[in-house]
C-alpha cells in the first residue's frame, strides 16, 4: 500500500542519509620521507624496519600526489622458512602531545599465509608492487638475502571507515615476531613505526 512504500521510502532516505554522514575517505600522508621510525622503549633484542630489510637500495621521496617509493629491498631478518610469523599492528592517536592507543589494532598469526592476500592493507600498500613475486612468494620474510624488486609506485594510503575517524596525526606500529616449528619464539623480533597525517578528503 502507499503507506507501506511511503515508510519504506523514509527508512531508505534515512539509512542513505545515515551512511553518508558516517561514513568517510581518509587519506594518510606520512609525516616525513624518512617514513619509518623506531619503536620507542625497545628492547635490545628487537631491531627497527632495518632488521626486516636492507634499504639501502630503496628510494622514499614525498611529493604532493603521495610517497614515491622504488627500488630494491632485501630481507635482513635471520630466521628459518618454515618459522611461523606473526604481525600485530597498532595505531595511536597523538593528543595533546601523547600517543594514546586507539581500538584499531589488528593481528595475524601467520602473516605469511596472507602475505599476497589482496584483501589485505599491506597487499594494496606493498606486496602488490613486488615485481617478482612469482619467485619469492615461498620465502616470504624468512630468508635472508631474498631480494624483493619493488615497481615505482605512488603510495596513496586511502581508507574508509564507517564510522567517523578524527582527522590529525596517527602512529602505525608493527611488531613481526617469528617462531620456530615448536613454538619457540626466536629471539630477535621486528618492531618499526610510521607517521602520518589522516584527513578526511
Ligand atoms: C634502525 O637501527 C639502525 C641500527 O640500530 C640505525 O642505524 C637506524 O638509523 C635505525 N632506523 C632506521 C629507520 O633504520
Ligand atoms: C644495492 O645495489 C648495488 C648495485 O646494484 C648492489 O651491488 C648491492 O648488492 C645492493 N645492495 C642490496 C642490499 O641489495
Ligand atoms: C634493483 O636490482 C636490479 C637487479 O639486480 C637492478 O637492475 C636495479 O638497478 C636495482 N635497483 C636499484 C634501485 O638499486
Amino acid at each position: 500500500s502507499g503507506g507501506t512504500m511511503h515508510l519504506l521510502w523514509i527508512l531508505l532516505t534515512f539509512f542513505a542519509f545515515q551512511s553518508q554522514s558516517n561514513a568517510g575517505n581518509y587519506e594518510f600522508l606520512p609525516a616525513n620521507e624518512k617514513f619509518f621510525s623506531d619503536c620507542p622503549d625497545h628492547p635490545p633484542s628487537s631491531r627497527n624496519i632495518s632488521g626486516l630489510f636492507d634499504l639501502t637500495n630503496i628510494t622514499f621521496s614525498l611529493s604532493a600526489e603521495g610517497l614515491t617509493i622504488g627500488g630494491n629491498t632485501t630481507s635482513a631478518w635471520d630466521i628459518q622458512q618454515e618459522d611461523r610469523v606473526e604481525l600485530e599492528l597498532n595505531t595511536f592517536f597523538l593528543e595533546r602531545g601523547t600517543w594514546q592507543p586507539t581500538v584499531f589494532t589488528l593481528t595475524s598469526k601467520d602473516f605469511c599465509s596472507v602475505m599476497y592476500d589482496e584483501r589485505q592493507y599491506w597487499y594494496k600498500y606493498w606486496s602488490k608492487y613486488i615485481k617478482n613475486a612469482e619467485e619469492v612468494k615461498d620465502r616470504c620474510l624468512n630468508v635472508l638475502g631474498t631480494k624483493l624488486f619493488m615497481e615505482t609506485y605512488v603510495m596513496n594510503m586511502h581508507l574508509s571507515s564507517r564510522g567517523p575517524i578524527r582527522d590529525g596525526f596517527y602512529k602505525y606500529r608493527l611488531t613481526f615476531r617469528a617462531f620456530d616449528s615448536s613454538g619457540v619464539e626466536r629471539p630477535t623480533y621486528i618492531c618499526f613505526e610510521f607517521i602520518g597525517d589522516l584527513f578526511k578528503i
